[in-house]
């Protein structure tokens, strides 16, 4: 059973400072109570990786993680950041294919699936998110755009990657910062679902972890985090306060 990985994603919110004290106050709040079988991965903004990264030094079950980068080592693309960039900051993971990233900022599968090769090849391990809109959900169609989110995503892969390498997160865009969770039957339903492809699409597919994202609460955790095939939760904004992720972390 791979460890469950309780993931904060920041996003653009907290200075260098808030950062620098949220990540204190949820490492002190954690570390005692923390379960052998649980991991914590913080995705602070650009900005702020560096001082979270001093604050998780020797904390040995605690990880950083980028939540974008550019599938390049380095060249003239302002405004973006490369994955040697990450890895130099202190970070071991990145967010590939966010809802926010597909549907605000335009991205789309053939350069999600260059931007999780690249990565990988340039040693971060990769969570690839994926997720369906109301409308299709509504039009009964989760199954197909889940099938071609992972398929041309994740089709530069290798099929032999190790499952520690890439992990996939199941994050409904109406659930994401809607108050809205998914039901666990179609928590289940989605994530069984994703299993089966990653377990055709790669060797080590049974064991790569699958999170859920999307209005993740410290009241509903323990009833997702229970699921088959969760292997932990990616959360925006109850990751925010430090005593709410805590009790997140350790539901
Ligand atoms: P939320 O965001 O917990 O605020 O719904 C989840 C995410 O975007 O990863």
């Amino acid at each position: 059973m791979p460890k469950k990985l309780m993931a904060a994603n920041w996003k653009m919110f907290k200075t260098w400072e808030e950062a620098r004290q949220t990540a204190r106050e949820l490492v002190v709040g954690v570390r005692n109570d923390l379960p052998p079988d649980r991991e914590v991965l913080i995705l602070p903004p650009f900005t702020a990786l560096r001082g979270v990264s001093e604050m998780l030094v020797q904390q040995e079950s605690f990880f950083l993680g980028g939540q974008n980068f550019y599938p390049a080592d380095q060249g003239a693309f302002t405004g973006e950041i490369s994955p040697d960039q990450l890895l130099d900051a202190g970070c071991t993971h990145a967010l590939v294919g966010h809802s926010e990233r597909r549907h605000v900022l335009g991205e789309q599968d053939d350069f999600l699936a260059f931007k999780v090769s690249f990565g990988l090849e340039r040693g971060l391990r990769i969570i690839f998110c994926v997720g369906e809109t109301l409308q299709e959900r509504k039009a009964a169609q989760v199954e197909q755009v889940l099938t071609r989110q992972l398929v041309q995503g994740l089709a530069k892969v290798p099929g032999d990657t190790g499952p520690g390498e890439l992990a996939a997160a199941y994050e409904p865009v109406w659930a994401i910062g809607t108050g809205q969770t998914a039901g666990t039957e179609d928590i289940q339903e989605a994530h069984d679902f994703v299993r089966a492809k990653l377990s055709e699409m790669f060797i080590h597919g049974r064991e790569m972890r699958i999170l859920y994202g999307g209005s993740v609460k410290p009241g509903n955790t323990p009833s997702i985090i229970a699921l088959d095939n969760v292997d932990g939760v990616l959360v925006g904004g109850s990751s925010l306060n430090a005593e709410t992720f805590s009790r997140i972390v350790l539901a």
